[in-house]
């Protein structure tokens, strides 16, 4: 039997060229590796990268790895009834580049921690003390939510709107963890009502489908 040229274009060529792809698609299931064993960050160096620049290694000193500024309880005595105390690289500069971050974040009783997300890391938490409840929507619009009380956890996923509320009767706290040295935080009612320069009314009306009084009344709320 003859053998055409292009017989060399068979099942087998096309499966070994599959599976060579495949092999060469990288595996992102963990942070990237780190080139160093530290970088604690210089986060007042005058030039800012994707991260901060490493401090010179010869001023490194163990306090650089240790922060203590999530030991005390935040002062709720505000319109949410919520503290949260940030322990990420701007606070805890140790954690450059590390990947990882936490809040403390306390509650007075029927205290918020309002709709936000966090456009660089999944966020996990521990409920230490109190009762709250936890939630948040899909980007399919499913809500999640689950009333946690001490030594309970929960999981955000990255980028995914949520909150937390005391629906305890006394005060509440919890230990929130991220995947990012700096998770970043976007409250939906700041960033909504109290941008600046404003985000126009007319976007904002059609966007919620309000009158302009409703959109007046909350940039008053929320402007800074
Ligand atoms: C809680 O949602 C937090 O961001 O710490
Ligand atoms: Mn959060």
């Amino acid at each position: 039997m003859a053998i055409s040229p292009t017989s060399w274009i068979s099942p087998l060529f096309w499966l070994t060229i599959v599976l060579i792809l495949v092999s060469s698609i990288p595996c992102y299931s963990a942070d990237p590796d780190l080139l160093q064993d530290f970088c604690v960050g210089d986060v007042k160096a005058a030039i800012t990268i994707n991260g901060f620049p490493c401090k010179p290694a010869s001023e490194v000193t163990p306090d650089d790895f240790f922060f203590d500024g999530l030991s005390k309880e935040g002062n709720t005595s505000n319109r949410y009834g919520m503290s949260l105390t940030p322990g990420n690289v701007l606070s805890f500069p140790g954690l450059n580049t590390l990947g990882i971050s936490m809040n403390r974040v306390d509650f007075a009783p029927g205290g918020l921690n309002p709709p936000h997300s966090h456009p660089r890391a999944t966020e996990s938490g521990v409920v230490i003390k109190g009762r709250l409840l936890v939630g948040f929507t899909t980007t399919s619009n499913v809500f999640h939510s689950k009333v946690l009380t001490a030594g309970q956890m929960f999981v955000v996923p990255k980028g995914l709107v949520h909150f937390q509320k005391n629906v305890g009767k006394g005060k509440a706290l919890i230990y929130t963890a991220f995947n990012s040295h700096l998770p970043g935080a976007a409250i939906l009612a700041t960033t909504l009502f109290g941008a600046t320069p404003a985000i126009p009314n007319d976007v904002l009306t059609q966007a919620f489908q309000v009158e302009e009084e409703v959109v007046n009344e909350m940039k008053a709320k929320f402007s800074t």
